[in-house]
């Protein structure tokens, strides 16, 4: 769940909308369902749920030490963080100082941590990405779906002033390898839960073939 922050020096960081309240809903959505549940959580304004193992990072590397550490013991893995694609090249010791010239920042990549999880995905897991969009929603969805071997992804529409990031509702499009369920505008609570659903007929899918 929630953002990941990328550190530029001592004081400033890279970082996004993401409040954590889509994961946090997911987590606990799963816990009330009988689910032992382990979220994994960048910096977020959200107090820890009850009975839930909550591991607290703040950058897209720790946030993939936890995250890959953890998933060979996992039946479901869901992936609603917003994780920085990028981060600075380096992290400057020491305050950058304002100077009267601008300041270019290099960037490189951070690795995508859900299509690591797809190419290292046991028979038996289930796994559910999500892809933030403001254009070309369910394309790049399918792309997403496709390329990084998931199950499930839940698209978001980034734009919608009752959508995405930082407000308690959501508006998301589930597609499955065969299908595309839209769901109505919910609260993030009943978003999960409807997610939930999909999760439970996929395992329960898997379980048929092995
Ligand atoms: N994701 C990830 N690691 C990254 C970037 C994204 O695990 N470094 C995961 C997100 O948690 C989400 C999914 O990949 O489940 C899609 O994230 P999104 O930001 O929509 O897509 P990207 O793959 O980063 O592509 P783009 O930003 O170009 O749309």
């Amino acid at each position: 769940a929630g953002p990941t922050r990328e550190p530029i020096d001592p004081v400033r960081f890279l970082s996004n909308r993401s409040s954590g309240k889509m994961g946090f809903a997911l987590a606990q959505a799963a816990q009330r369902r009988g689910a032992a549940v382990t979220l994994v959580t960048g910096p977020v304004a959200l107090a820890d749920p009850w009975g839930i193992d909550v591991i607290r990072v703040t950058t897209a590397e720790e946030m993939a030490a936890a995250v890959l550490g953890q998933a060979p013991a996992m039946d479901v893995i869901i992936k609603s963080a917003a994780v920085a694609d990028f981060r600075p090249a380096s992290c400057q010791s020491l305050k950058i100082k304002k100077t009267n010239q601008g300041l270019r920042l290099d960037l490189i990549k951070n690795r995508d941590i859900l299509a690591e999880l797809g190419h290292r995905r046991q028979p038996h897991q289930v796994l559910v990405g999500f892809a933030a969009e403001s254009h070309d929603h369910l394309s790049e969805g399918q792309r997403k779906l496709r390329e990084k071997n998931l199950d499930l992804i839940v698209v978001n529409d980034i734009l919608g002033s009752e959508t995405g990031f930082d407000v308690a509702t959501n508006q998301v499009t589930l597609i499955g390898r065969k299908e595309i369920h839209p769901l109505p505008l919910l609260s993030k609570e009943a978003t999960a839960d409807r997610i939930l659903d999909r999760v439970v007929t996929l395992l329960g899918e898997k379980a048929i073939k092995e």
